[in-house]
């Protein structure tokens, strides 16, 4: 599978699982840039999202990785970036659909109620899953409010 250019952040919450993950990615030989936080300390997780969101939408990196506690206050602030479809994945299925149904360009991840075995299959999982288009594209299509 081709290596791919991947952002990643978290909050405090999620950092643990973050360190992890930037590990395993390097191992993975992805080309990784971590956009913090880069320590327990407490922070606001829009902050971090922000930075990593405003770094996909613009092209940056391929592929986004976020995790806050639950992962949804990060899951919300990234979906407001034009070209953002992150996806909550607490699963390696709901993992593969995200990428495969919904071309999701970020995997949020819920750091306080999935394990760390969990987390790896998750994000191997949205790596190497490709989108198949088709109706899944006229779906996505549709998701903008401009269409509205
Ligand atoms: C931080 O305590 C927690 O609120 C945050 O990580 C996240 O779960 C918010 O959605």
């Amino acid at each position: 599978m081709k290596k791919k250019v991947i952002a990643i952040a978290s909050d405090h919450a999620g950092y643990f699982l973050k360190e992890k993950l930037l590990s395993y990615l390097i191992k993975e030989k992805h080309d990784v840039k971590d956009f913090g936080c880069f320590s327990e300390e407490k922070v606001d997780y829009p902050d971090l999202g922000h930075s990593l969101a405003n770094a996909v939408s613009e092209g940056e990196y391929e592929l986004g990785i976020s995790i806050c506690g639950t992962g949804n206050g990060i899951n919300m602030t990234v979906n407001k970036h034009p070209g953002i479809r992150s996806a909550l994945c607490w699963n390696e299925e709901i993992s593969r659909l995200a990428r495969a149904h919904n071309n999701a360009n970020i995997c949020a991840l819920p750091g306080r109620f999935i394990s760390e075995s969990e987390a790896y299959l998750i994000v191997k999982t949205f790596i190497n899953t490709t989108f198949e288009e088709g109706r899944h594209q006229r779906r996505i299509d549709k998701i903008s409010l401009k269409m509205y």
